[in-house]
């Protein structure tokens, strides 16, 4: 193809990339989104038919194709225009890939890893967006659905993709690389993050790893210089190596072993935003993030080292870092309500390393008041569950919490946990749900106090903490 759109898209050609059977008419042409939600479908779009949690995508194929879909990609006859297939993320992986072959003048990015890849690939975004029209996908649409609908929104006047990476076993980033071949490939991190579908951190660094061995040797593998698991997959790619970290305090004897993107002199202002100096090989440069968290800064890092090797300045990194907002929910939202009282929602999912990011943050917050946390379990940790519930229940007795609040009976052991720190005074709840911990924390709260709220995605604490937020209005 010479450069013209990719997408739009006979149902003939439709069938023939995904091997698929027509029933319909050949010449129709698909020239709208690929969606996998029917209310999403629109005209001239494509919509293709998944068993839900709660409702399977076939039943919705009438539906789609009145508000405008061309046709419905289907595993069984619906009564509408289709191409049936064997399997539909195969079919979507086989058009996606198509479409990216078809484009050439698109450079694709990776971004993996245990903890932080939506944040590192919406500050990553934010900084490319800058070079030309980019593509990524909202939220963590990253598996085996979103990965490659995010890859079908890209069409000739795209330049960059940059995608997120998620896996839950061994082959499945090396699955997803097969669909976007990426040239730049950045590993921010090995943590516990379904480690218990893994088997264990080592497996878990084997598997994030698939990204840098998928890379050519044109491309480069962006490293995280302080994880040594994710430093040690230099040796697992073709690709150059470009190396990224925060500079310790006292300075590395050895030049030759600094990371080629640092953070120096890194500093949190009052609500955990960090200010640091960004090193780099053309230059320094002051950022200043609006997002909260000293781990956050990994994650700049990440974006900006991606973000040079695609020929951003070190001027343009720090501008576009400093100007960068969350783009995604409940990941360390911090209101501060009108009562003085700040409430920390970071309900979006919870493991060991980011609950500790997060009660980190919190004591910073709560310097000058008391510091609450309502901690739900932490999902998918497998034979280490227990140990690591009770060891961040240990961390934030640490950290001299006012008050900890465990939600759910899987989540008890982290007050087992705080118990262990025989010096620790502050206050130990187990409480049966969110509105118990809602209550238990209601009329006790008081200017300057910092709450966090934090649990697994099945929890469902980001309701907690909206109502948290509410709370001083009523
Ligand atoms: N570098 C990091 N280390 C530890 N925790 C992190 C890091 N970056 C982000 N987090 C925390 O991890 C959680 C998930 O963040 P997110 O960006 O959605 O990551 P992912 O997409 O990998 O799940 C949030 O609570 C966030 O604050
Ligand atoms: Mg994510």
């Amino acid at each position: 193809m010479g450069g013209g759109p990719v997408i739009p898209l006979t149902l003939a050609r439709v069938a023939e990339i995904t091997g698929g059977r027509l029933h319909g008419e050949p010449d129709a042409v698909v020239t709208g989104e690929v969606v996998i939600d029917s209310r999403r479908a629109g005209p001239g779009g494509l919509f293709a038919a998944v068993p839900g949690e709660r409702a399977d995508g076939h039943d919705f194929a009438p539906a789609a194709v009145a508000a405008g879909a061309v046709a419905v990609l289907a595993t069984r006859p619906v009564p509408v225009p289709s191409v049936l297939v064997a399997d539909v993320p195969a079919a979507l992986a086989a058009l996606a890939r198509f479409v990216v072959d078809s484009l050439p003048a698109v450079t694709v990015a990776g971004i993996t890893g245990s903890s932080g890849k939506t944040t590192a690939k919406d500050l990553a975004a934010q900084l490319i967006e800058r070079l030309g029209p980019t593509i990524a996908p909202a939220g963590s649409f990253n598996n085996e659905f979103g990965h490659p609908l995010t890859v079908l929104r890209a069409d000739s006047s795209t330049r960059y993709l940059v995608l997120e990476l998620s896996a839950r076993g061994p082959g499945h980033i090396a699955y997803l690389c097969g669909i976007a071949p990426p040239r730049y490939g950045v590993v921010l991190n090995v943590g516990h993050a379904h480690a218990g579908e893994f088997g264990g951190l080592d497996q878990v660094a084997r598997a994030k790893g698939e990204l840098v061995e998928a890379l050519p040797a044109g491309g480069a593998a962006i490293l995280n210089a302080d994880d040594p698991r994710v430093l040690a997959m230099a040796a697992r790619t073709a690709a150059r190596v470009v190396t990224f970290g925060v500079a310790p305090h006292a300075p590395a004897s050895s030049h030759a072993l600094q990371p080629t993107v640092q953070a120096a002199d890194v500093r949190l202002d009052d609500l955990g935003r960090a200010t640091f100096t960004l090193l780099t090989p053309e230059g320094r440069a002051t950022v200043t993030l609006r997002l909260h968290g000293a781990h956050i800064v990994p994650d700049a890092l990440a974006a900006a080292a991606l973000a040079r090797e695609l020929g951003l300045s070190p001027a343009g990194i720090a501008d576009g870092l400093s100007a960068a907002v969350a783009r995604s929910r409940w990941r360390m939202e911090v209101h501060r309500r009108g009562d003085g009282v700040t409430i920390i929602n970071d309900a979006y999912n919870a493991n060991p390393e980011s609950v500790r990011a997060a009660v980190a943050a919190l004591g910073h917050l709560a310097r000058d008041g008391r510091a609450f946390a309502v901690l739900g379990h932490m999902a998918e940790l497998g034979a280490v569950s227990r140990a690591s519930h009770e060891d961040v229940g240990e961390f934030a007795a640490r950290a001299d919490l006012a008050g900890l609040i465990a939600v759910g009976e899987e989540a008890a052991p982290i007050l087992a946990g705080a118990r262990r720190v025989r010096s620790w005074t502050g206050e130990a709840l187990a409480v049966p749900d969110a509105a118990a911990a809602l209550e238990a924390l209601a009329n006790q709260l008081k200017p300057g106090d910092v709450v966090l709220v934090k649990a697994s995605r099945a929890a469902h604490l980001e309701g907690a903490a909206e109502q948290l937020i509410e709370e001083a209005d009523r």
